[in-house]
């Protein structure tokens, strides 16, 4: 006979869980025991073939503003930024105490790419949950960054790689008002007869 185990207080947690914006993140972030437990649980992922099409770059203490102001360097290269704009560029990563990028590193391999990046999409969430879970706030944000090509030269990332996210994670005092959730009726269709 099989054997079901349910975990109410998980579906609870699944059915209120929600992300902060980064403007309401404070510290502390997650200890060092916390951000292991972040990693392993956002490793643990389905992955077609099993070929982990994805790598994690922790930004934290001084990286972040170090990293930050590469960043804006390589920015002001491009565009006209006015000193409000480098600064909050150079800032970017200071705005919680803890940023974990999620690199997608698509390997060769018979599984579609579009499948490589659904695994690396599963561990930014991952993140998202493991630090809910842990009492933590998050946010999975994207931005110029993620695509561009010296950026991510200067983070290490190889050709072929680019950046899914970067979870912000922190704490909160904010109660935040959750957004519109969508109709069930919208979103789902019943093929059962
Ligand atoms: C790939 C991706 C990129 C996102 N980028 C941004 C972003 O740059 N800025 C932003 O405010 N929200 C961004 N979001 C949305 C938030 O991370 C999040 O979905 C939203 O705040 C509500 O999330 P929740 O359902 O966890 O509460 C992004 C979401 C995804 C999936």
């Amino acid at each position: 006979m099989s054997q079901r185990t349910a975990h109410p207080q998980v579906i609870e947690f699944l059915q209120n869980r929600r992300s902060v914006l980064i403007k309401h993140l404070t510290e502390p972030g997650p200890n060092e025991d916390e951000l292991n437990t972040i990693l392993t649980i956002a490793t643990r992922v389905p992955d077609h073939r099993k070929l982990e099409p994805w790598r994690l770059l922790v930004i934290r203490g001084e990286g972040r503003a170090q990293l930050g102001q590469k960043l804006a360097a390589i920015r002001a290269k491009k565009h006209d930024l006015i000193p409000q704009q480098l600064e909050i560029e150079a800032n970017n990563f200071k705005r919680a105490p803890l940023v974990i990028a999620v690199v997608s590193s698509p390997q060769d391999g018979n599984t579609p790419v579009e499948e490589q990046t659904c695994s690396g999409a599963v561990v930014a969430q991952h993140i998202n949950l493991a630090a809910a879970a842990l009492g933590y706030a998050s946010q999975w944000v994207t931005g110029w960054s993620c695509l561009d090509k010296d950026a991510q030269k200067t983070m290490g990332l190889a050709d072929h790689e680019w950046i899914i996210g970067y979870v912000y994670i922190g704490s909160t005092d904010d109660e935040p008002a959750d957004r519109a959730r969508p109709d069930l009726n919208d979103k789902v269709t019943y093929i059962d007869s």
